[in-house]
């Protein structure tokens, strides 16, 4: 898009956040708020984008990185004194201004097209994105004369009854022609019940001047909501969490309960893959075709392959090859990775290891930086002793070893091909390939021992 800049406010603190973090930062389904609205900008090919930063502003910088440039507001006097910050930056700049809030993370981008076409078609001064809203409570009402022209935005805390009673509200996205609007900021005033400098304010500068506002009012009023508490977070998250489950409902996932499911915006779901009520898929995940994912499922940052079933589990940073199957109640700790068919069954926790294919960890084990091989059994209780309190070390079992249940390995040990561990062992030496390894007590049997001391307790 050509002759145009963006702008977006995002200086200040988000008192009604009651929050440490500055507002735009606050997540909307597992991204800030704010990158919603650059995404929309670089939908829209609008290349130059500022925004202006202020309370905690190193952390919002941080996060943008170089998608945007930056204007500093040291002071947070008010959106109007917000947007004045820009002047310089924009003294040669001649063209259309989309200004918009960093906290508005549900707009689309055809709605901010319509609004700029809207403004440009009418040649308008100011073009001011509006919606009905039932009620219209916490926002900025737009008032309008007789015949339908702007008048002016009033703030809720400074309206009068009737004035608040008008359902038409103000999105806090505008259009503005570039030469127009720091002359009317230069003269609005801090006369108001906050003794802040509005950008509203400007608008009834310039209509008191005979200039040209119009507006575009968009019938999806979902998509203007701010967030200026958690309560609307959550309404946010809810609404844009439903968006991200439509969309990969519309592309062959299925989602058997999608109130109970939160995936977000960037999990990448492939078709006939059914996902069970109670899941929550985050970060970069990806997952593959038909996969039965939950219930009670949580994965982070993960890829998932084809055919994968996973129950009742948490995965992080991890790998799951194809039709292999998780859970229930498995834990997939960072940096794992399952082999094709591998199975990892019922209160197994896997960290920083490699399981190969079509190896079996069925039942109640630790296994931590460990290195399995093909078709390997591991006997339900297999720990790996990684740890002596100072260090960690790795475990090595190669192909086809069967180990015997409640077995312990003290790392570092290495277990040869096709060997087998006697149930009960503690294994603190290698084994070499195809060997058998017991390691225990031997059992003793005392004949009629517990017979005498039954007897003897009878006679007391
Ligand atoms: C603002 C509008 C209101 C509109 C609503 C829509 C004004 C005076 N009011 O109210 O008409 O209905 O948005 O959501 O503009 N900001 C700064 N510097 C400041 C103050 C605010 O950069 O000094 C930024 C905030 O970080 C935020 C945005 O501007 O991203 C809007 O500020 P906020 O305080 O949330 O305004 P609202 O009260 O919601
Ligand atoms: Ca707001």
């Amino acid at each position: 898009m050509k002759n145009i800049m963006a702008i977006v406010l995002s200086a200040g603190e988000g008192t009604r956040m009651k929050s440490r973090l500055p507002k735009v930062l606050h997540q909307v389904c597992g991204r800030p708020m704010i990158e919603y609205a650059i995404d929309r900008l670089e939908e829209l090919g609008i290349d130059k984008k500022i925004v202006i930063i202020g309370y905690k502003g190193s952390l919002v910088k941080r996060a943008l990185g170089k998608r945007v440039d930056y204007v500093w507001q040291k002071e947070q006097l008010g959106t109007g004194h917000a947007l004045a910050q820009c002047r310089k930056a924009l003294a040669r700049f001649r063209g259309d201004l989309l200004v918009l809030g960093g906290d508005t993370p549900l707009l689309t981008t055809p709605t901010l097209k319509k609004l700029i076409e809207t403004h440009r078609e009418k040649d308008a001064l100011v073009t001011i994105l509006t919606a009905i809203l039932k009620p219209p409570t916490g926002y900025g009402r737009v008032i309008r004369h007789g015949d339908e022209t702007i008048r002016k935005i009033v703030e809720e805390e400074d309206a009068t009854i009737i004035e608040l009673a008008n359902e038409e509200v103000n999105a806090g996205t505008y259009c503005f022609k570039r030469e127009a609007i720091f002359q009317a900021l230069e003269k609005i005033r801090p006369e108001n019940v906050q003794e802040e400098y509005y950008l509203t304010d400007a608008i009834e500068v310039l209509t008191k001047k005979g200039h040209k506002v119009s507006a575009y009012t968009t019938d999806k009023s979902d998509e203007i909501i701010g967030i200026n508490s958690r309560k609307d977070l959550a309404l946010a998250n809810k609404i844009v969490r439903e968006r991200i489950l439509n969309r990969l409902m519309l592309n062959g996932v299925t989602i058997i309960d999608p109130l109970t499911v939160t995936i977000d915006q960037e999990v990448e779901i492939g078709q006939d893959t059914i996902i069970y009520p109670f899941t929550i898929i985050e970060g970069k995940t990806k997952i593959g075709r038909d996969c039965i994912i939950g219930p009670a499922v949580q994965i982070l940052d993960s890829k998932i392959a084809n055919q994968v079933e996973i129950k009742n589990s948490s995965i992080q940073n991890s790998i799951v090859e194809s039709e292999a199957r998780i859970g229930p109640y498995a834990h997939l700790r960072p940096k794992s990775k399952i082999g094709k068919r591998a199975k990892i069954g019922n209160f197994v926790e896997i960290k920083k290891s490699t399981i190969g294919t079509e190896s079996k960890v069925s039942h109640m084990s630790y296994i931590g930086d460990a290195t399995l091989g093909e078709d390997i059994n591991i006997g339900a209780g297999t720990i790996t002793c990684n740890y002596d309190g100072f260090k960690k070390y790795p475990t090595f079992i190669e192909d086809q070893v069967f180990v015997g249940s409640n077995t312990n390995f003290i790392a570092p040990v290495k277990i040869g091909k096709g060997a087998v561990i006697g149930a009960g062992s503690t294994i603190t030496e290698d084994v070499p390939p195809y060997a058998l390894a017991i390691a225990r007590g031997r059992q003793r049997n005392i004949k009629g021992w517990a017979k005498k001391k039954r007897t003897a307790k009878a006679q007391k």
